[in-house]
């Protein structure tokens, strides 16, 4: 263990989804193979001891990365010189709700971890927010650190983008590697776009039955979270933690020039007002994210990616009520 330990946080310890996240990042899966971690377990005071019992089976896991495990209910202590920070500590939606009717109950919890990242985190933090509604607490989460770079508050769309890669390679019969290009726009709700229009198999075009795209695909993939919860009975957790693994190992490692999805604060691109933590096609560049830009839009596709812009903007004037 030559290198330096990565300072990794993670909110809702206790809770389903860090039961699977906190094994995949303790096993190198974000940082890589040489790199230890020291885990940070945030949670609240009456889920701390549950939160140590998870500690403790980590412990119990002898991971030769794992170089220290903290476990607080006290933010401004988890966050002090965090580099990576997954905010998975929220309430989940049940039957029937949607991730919209969250910002209520779980908006507040991302203005006092804002400021504590605010106060103390690394020069290079990497935030990315699962909690939902996802993109709107990881605005909230941004406008609470006003002296972090903005690009440093993501949401978790890459679930999203692994549905529709996994959902498209099934129906055209090939390994979900073939795909590349496909990306999911917009918010992580019912309005969210999966779109094929620039989508390779094997490096040429994708042809599928439009009808299919249309009234299977895109909302079979929008209401994905909602299908599970009605057939697991709770909502996703082991996908989740996969797709955060995804997310930040690519954020930290880059993609090689392939495309992914990522949900990050708009600066404008593709007429999304500034600020909205918005879904993209992008591609991981020296440890940040770089938009994919210039594509072409059709009508169609502009005004679904406008559907979602209207959604966030609505959720966004919820948020700053907040504040
Ligand atoms: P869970 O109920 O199993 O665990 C949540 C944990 O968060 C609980 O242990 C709770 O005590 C803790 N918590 C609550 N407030 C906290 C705070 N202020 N600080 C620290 N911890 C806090 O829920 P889960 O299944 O792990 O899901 C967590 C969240 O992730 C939910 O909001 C869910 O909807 C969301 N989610 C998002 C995606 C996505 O793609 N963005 C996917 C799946 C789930
Ligand atoms: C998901 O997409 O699985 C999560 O956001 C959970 C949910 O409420 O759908």
């Amino acid at each position: 263990m030559s290198q330096t330990p990565a300072n990794v946080v993670v909110t809702g310890a206790a809770g389903n989804i860090a039961y699977s996240l906190l094994w995949r990042v303790a096993a190198g899966d974000v940082f890589g193979p040489d790199r230890p971690v020291n885990l940070t377990l945030l949670e609240i005071p009456e889920a701390v001891r549950a939160a140590e019992g998870t500690a403790m089976e980590l412990n119990d896991s002898a991971l030769p990365l794992l170089n220290k495990i903290t476990v607080t209910d006290d933010a401004n202590k988890a966050f002090d010189g965090a580099q990576a920070a997954f905010l998975v500590g929220a309430k989940p939606r049940g039957k029937g709700e949607s991730r919209a009717d969250m910002l209520a109950a779980n908006g507040k919890i991302f203005i006092g971890q804002g400021q504590a990242i605010n106060n103390g985190a690394a020069d290079d933090v990497r935030v990315l927010v699962v909690g939902n509604p996802a993109n709107t607490n990881a605005y909230i989460a941004n406008k609470a650190a006003p002296d972090v770079p903005a690009d440093r508050f993501n949401a978790l769309m890459r679930l999203d983008h692994n549905r529709a890669l996994s959902m498209l390679s099934q129906q055209l019969g090939v390994s979900s590697t073939a795909i590349e290009r496909l990306t999911v726009w917009g918010n992580h709700s019912d309005t969210q776009f999966p779109d094929i229009t620039y989508a390779t198999v094997d490096g040429n075009p994708v042809e599928v039955d439009r009808t299919w795209y249309t009234d299977e695909f895109i909302p079979r993939v929008a209401k994905r979270g909602a299908e599970i919860i009605e057939v697991r009975g709770k909502s996703s957790a082991a996908s989740a933690a996969s797709a955060s693994v995804d997310h930040m190992r690519d954020w930290v490692q880059g993609t090689a020039g392939k495309w992914t999805t990522a949900a990050l604060p708009s600066t404008g691109q593709y007429g999304v007002d500034e600020g909205l933590v918005f879904g993209f096609p992008v591609t991981g560049e020296n440890g940040a994210w770089e938009v994919v830009d210039k594509l072409e839009l059709s009508d169609d596709q502009r005004a679904r990616i406008d559907a979602n812009i209207t959604a966030l903007k609505d959720e966004a004037a919820i948020a700053d009520k907040l504040f």
